[in-house]
């Protein structure tokens, strides 16, 4: 039988309550399924789409550049455990984790395709993540999925910024807020799912531990040059102004990874839970909006 929205609240309340002040899994009043929405953002990536300002476009875009291969790689690291999982409730979220990536994966690629339109040296970023991608492919299997849950620590915490401050995408096209918005919901959605499968089939602190440095190593580096790759397309690789701005954008006001710093060290506790951070609020508030502003089609 289906369970109301007010018994699933309930159960979740009852559930934190049993387990003491720390959640420690997805509260089953969150659904985690795909939107199968489409964002339309061609024209907008030919342009300096966020306001206009080469430093945050290139920002977002080398996040995007990211996000095909790297989803793909959750997906596989989270697939080679998914018949070991007993939990049916965790079961159900690994098909909609697996259907929520494989979508944003693609959503990606049409994105980062556009971005020739500018002119981008798009081949030889490729090459290179992809060097990075098959070095992570050849890790054993309790690694990556380590890596996994790192990198989705990651996208959870720049998600709840990005929702929580509208001044990072102030001044953004209108359409890009909207596809950045609909992925950082779902992120959230999905946040605990490869941490639930890392705890529950291998659950070694030490290696979840020391992995969130490569990948905070990895995720800086990679974020960093693809950065620099469109700052020179843009002719703005060597301009002071345009480095010191971006520095402010990051670590002065608004301060994108200044406040994300905080979230991010708490993945580093024994104790964590990425659900800890309770977003229920959030969720619902901005996929509301996420419907009513109806970019995605
Ligand atoms: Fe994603
Ligand atoms: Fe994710």
């Amino acid at each position: 039988m289906l369970m109301s929205a007010q018994q699933k609240i309930n159960n979740d309340q009852s559930f934190a309550h049993a387990k003491g002040s720390s959640a420690n899994q997805t509260p089953e009043s969150i659904t985690i399924r795909p939107r199968h929405l489409h964002f339309d953002v061609k024209e907008d990536l030919a342009t300096l789409w966020h306001s206009g300002d080469a430093f945050k476009t290139a920002f977002f875009n080398a996040l995007s550049l990211q996000f095909p291969r790297g989803e793909r790689h959750f997906i596989d690291s989270v697939r080679n455990y998914r018949d070991r999982v007993k939990d049916p409730a965790l079961q159900e979220n690994i098909r909609g984790f697996i259907g929520q990536e494989g979508l944003h994966s693609k959503e990606h690629e049409a994105y980062n395709e556009a971005l020739a339109q500018r002119g981008y040296d798009l081949d030889a970023i490729d090459k290179r993540f992809s060097a990075h991608m098959d070095y992570v492919y050849s890790k054993r299997n309790h690694l990556r999925l380590a890596g996994t849950c790192a990198a989705e620590h990651y996208t959870a915490v720049l998600a709840h910024g990005l929702l929580n401050n509208p001044d990072w995408l102030h001044g953004a096209s209108p359409r890009m807020q909207a596809l950045w918005r609909w992925h950082a919901i779902e992120e959230i959605e999905h946040k605990s799912v490869a941490f639930d499968v890392y705890q529950s089939e291998i659950g070694i602190h030490k290696v979840r531990f020391i992995v969130f440095f490569v990948v905070t190593y990895n995720f800086f580096k990679y974020t960093f040059l693809n950065t620099c790759s469109m700052l020179k397309t843009e002719g703005k690789l060597w301009s002071l102004k345009t480095w010191l701005k971006g520095l402010n954008y990051l670590w002065g006001k608004p301060g994108v990874i200044r406040k994300c710093l905080p979230q991010l060290l708490k993945y580093l506790r024994r104790d964590f839970h990425p659900w800890q951070l309770d977003e229920r609020q959030d969720l619902k508030k901005w996929s509301q909006h996420l419907e009513e502003t109806g970019y995605g089609t």
